[in-house]
């Protein structure tokens, strides 16, 4: 797996990658909206890269998980990946995280832009689909940015550190995205 944008790249995993993917799995604000508990262990991160470091495409009912990295420095910045529904090839949610140290750069904007072209041109993926907290202004800014439509929003639908929060849905479809790149209106 290998696709780069202006400043980034999108890769496989490696096991080189383990100390700068434990700091953002390890920060508070990082994990703030996300299902995982803190601390993450070192254990914890050498099983998750063994389990994706291989992956080339994404699987039906499977989620591929790739690196996030500079592409004059190769270092870990985040990652991304994404899920095709089991019940239809054509449809894939996606989700993205990145080290905080990095926010607000436009590097989310970027990578998520190159991991969609991926997914509609490449995969001929039909729709695109994303989750969020609602109060996870971020990434919903990011999803508006990227020309997603927020279709739905589910009321304490899902548990964070035990607590029910309330989540947005938004989706994309290849027709919408190939309208707006014909468009030139997302780079
Ligand atoms: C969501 C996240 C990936 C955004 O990364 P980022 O690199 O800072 O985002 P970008 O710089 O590319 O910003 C793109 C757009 O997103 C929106 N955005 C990003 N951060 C924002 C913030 N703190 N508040 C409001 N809008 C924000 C803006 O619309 C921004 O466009 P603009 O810069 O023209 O205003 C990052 O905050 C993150 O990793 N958060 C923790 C993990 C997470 O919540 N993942 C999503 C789970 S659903």
């Amino acid at each position: 797996m290998f696709l780069h944008s202006k400043r980034l790249i999108l890769r496989n995993f490696r096991d080189e990658d383990i100390d700068s993917y434990l700091v953002y799995r390890n920060d508070p604000e990082v994990a703030k909206y996300q299902d995982w508990d803190i601390p993450y262990s070192y254990a914890q991160a050498e099983k998750f890269i063994k389990s994706v470091k291989d992956m080339n495409a994404p699987k039906q009912g499977d989620w591929l998980q790739v690196a996030i990295a500079f592409k004059e420095t190769d270092e870990l910045i985040g990652d991304i990946g994404c899920f095709i529904k089991n019940e239809d090839a054509r449809q894939a949610i996606v989700g993205y995280r990145l080290a905080s140290s990095h926010w607000r750069k436009g590097y989310a904007f970027e990578a998520v832009r190159c991991w969609l072209e991926y997914l509609f041109e490449d995969m001929d993926i039909h729709r695109v689909t994303a989750d969020c907290d609602t109060e996870n202004e971020a990434s919903f800014g990011l999803l508006e940015k990227l020309g997603f439509r927020r279709e739905a929003q589910f009321i304490e639908s899902y548990p964070v550190n035990g607590i029910y929060t309330s989540e947005y849905h938004y989706g994309l479809l290849q027709r919408e995205w190939r309208t707006m790149i014909g468009r030139g209106n997302t780079c």
